[in-house]
C-alpha cells in the first residue's frame, strides 16, 4: 500500500507551489523524503521531538542514533549550537553549502530525540537547490538521515526511496539521481583537535588544507570492534548486500585470477556469482554477473554508482559476491569505508597471502 505523495520537481526550477506544501506537512510534524547533493534524505522538523521519533520509527533506526539537522543560511547556525569554533567557521566557509556535516554543542531548542540523547548536534548546510528551499519552507531546520531503512544502502534514486518507505512517510520528492552519492564527511568540532568522524567527498587532505592538523577516529582506520565509532551510526552493520560479499586485494592480475578461480569454484556448486569492477577490467572475468562502477579514471562515477549497485545485486538475487578495491586519489577514502562496511569488513587480501 503506497502511502507518500510522489511528486517530481526540476531540480533547478522546482514548483513553488509543491515545496509550499511538502514545507507545510514538515512543519505539520509528517515526513518528506527529499534530494540532497548526497544521498536522498528522510526529512522532519528538527525541532519537534515528536517528528524526530517519526523517523526513527519510519527508518527502523536504534534510537541511539543522532540524526544532521539540515540548515539552509549560515544565520541559523547561531540558533541551535552553543559556539562555532574558528576551524569549524573557516571549513564552513569554504565548503557549504556542500557535503560537509560539522558537529558542535547544542543549545536546548534541539531536543534530545533529534540527537539522540547527545549534548551535541550534527549540522549539514546541503548545496542542493531543492533541500534548501525545502529546508526555508519548513522553518529552517529539517532533520534528516539517509532515507533508507535502516542497514541498508543510502538512497541515490527516489525509487530507492519507494522501494524503503513509500508506505511509511507522508511524501516523496523526486528530483533524478543524487550527485555524489556517498554521504557527507563529517567532522567532529567538539572535542580539542577536530576529528573526522565519517569520510566523505571532502577527504581527509582536503580538510587538512583548508584547517591544518585534523585527526581521524581511530575506529575508521582500525577494524577492531573494540574501539568505538564517535560517531554512533558508525557502529552499526550498513549496506550489506544479501548476498555474501567480499573484497579482493591485491596487484591487478592477481586479483582478477582470483576471483575467476572463485568463480568456477563457486559455479561448480551451483551458486550465482557477481563480481563488482572497474571498465578497465570488465572484459576479463567469466562465468559470474559483472557489474562495473565505472572508469577508474573516473572516481566520482564510481561513487555515483556504488549504492545503487549494491541494491541491484539484491533484486537479481545473487548468491556470492566478490568485489575489486576501488582506493582511488580522493573519494577512494570514503568509497572503501562503504564498500568494506557492506562486506562486513571480509576481505581477501593477495599482497599479504605471499
Ligand atoms: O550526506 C548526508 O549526511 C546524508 C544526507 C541526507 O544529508 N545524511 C546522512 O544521515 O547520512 P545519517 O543519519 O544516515 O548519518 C548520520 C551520521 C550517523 O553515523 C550518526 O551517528 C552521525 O552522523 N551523527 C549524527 N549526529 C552526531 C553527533 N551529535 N555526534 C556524533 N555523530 C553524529
Ligand atoms: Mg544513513
Amino acid at each position: 500500500m503506497m502511502r507518500a505523495k510522489i511528486v517530481c520537481l526540476d531540480r533547478n526550477d522546482p514548483d513553488e507551489e509543491q515545496i509550499k506544501e511538502a514545507g507545510e506537512i514538515i512543519l505539520k510534524g509528517g515526513l518528506v523524503a527529499f534530494p540532497t547533493e548526497t544521498v536522498y534524505g528522510l526529512g522532519g522538523n528538527a525541532l519537534d521531538p515528536e517528528a524526530s521519533n517519526k523517523i526513527y520509527t519510519a527508518k527502523g533506526r536504534p534510537s541511539d542514533n543522532p540524526l544532521i539537522v539540515h540548515i539552509a543560511s549560515w544565520e541559523d547556525l547561531d540558533k541551535i549550537v552553543k559556539e562555532i569554533p574558528k576551524k569549524a567557521h573557516i571549513l564552513g566557509e569554504k565548503c557549504w553549502p556542500g557535503p560537509l556535516t560539522m558537529i558542535f554543542n547544542k543549545k536546548d531548542i534541539v531536543p534530545k530525540e533529534t540527537t539522540g540523547g547527545l549534548d551535541t548536534v550534527a549540522v549539514r548546510f546541503p548545496s542542493h537547490p531543492v533541500a534548501r528551499k525545502l529546508i526555508l519552507a519548513s522553518g529552517g531546520y529539517i532533520a534528516a538521515p539517509s532515507a533508507n531503512i535502516s542497514g541498508r544502502p543510502s538512497p541515490t534514486k527516489a525509487e530507492h526511496v519507494i522501494e524503503d518507505l513509500a508506505n511509511r512517510i507522508d511524501m516523496i520528492i523526486d528530483s533524478g539521481e543524487t550527485d555524489i552519492g556517498l554521504e557527507s564527511t563529517i567532522v567532529d568540532f567538539t572535542s580539542e583537535n577536530p576529528v573526522i568522524l565519517r569520510p566523505g567527498f571532502y577527504s581527509e587532505e582536503d580538510i587538512r588544507e583548508i584547517i591544518g592538523d585534523i585527526e581521524v577516529d581511530r575506529a575508521l582506520i582500525k577494524n577492531d570492534s573494540r574501539v568505538k565509532p564517535k560517531a554512533p551510526g558508525m557502529k552499526y552493520r550498513h549496506y550489506a548486500p544479501k548476498g555474501d560479499l567480499t573484497v579482493v586485494e591485491g596487484e591487478r592480475g592477481e586479483v582478477i585470477d582470483e576471483i575467476n578461480r572463485l568463480i568456477k569454484e563457486h559455479s561448480k556448486q551451483g551458486q550465482k556469482t557477481a563480481v563488482l569492477c572497474s571498465d578497465e577490467t570488465k572484459d576479463r572475468y567469466m562465468g559470474a554477473e559483472v557489474i562495473s562502477l565505472g572508469s577508474l579514471l573516473k572516481e566520482d562515477e564510481i561513487a555515483h554508482h556504488l549504492f545503487d549497485v549494491l541494491r541491484t545485486l539484491d533484486s537479481r538475487k545473487v548468491e556470492v559476491i566478490y568485489s575489486e578495491a576501488f582506493y582511488t586519489q580522493k573519494i577512494g577514502e570514503a568509497i572503501m569505508n562503504r564498500l568494506l562496511k557492506a562486506a562486513g569488513h571480509k576481505v581477501i587480501d593477495l599482497k599479504n597471502k605471499r
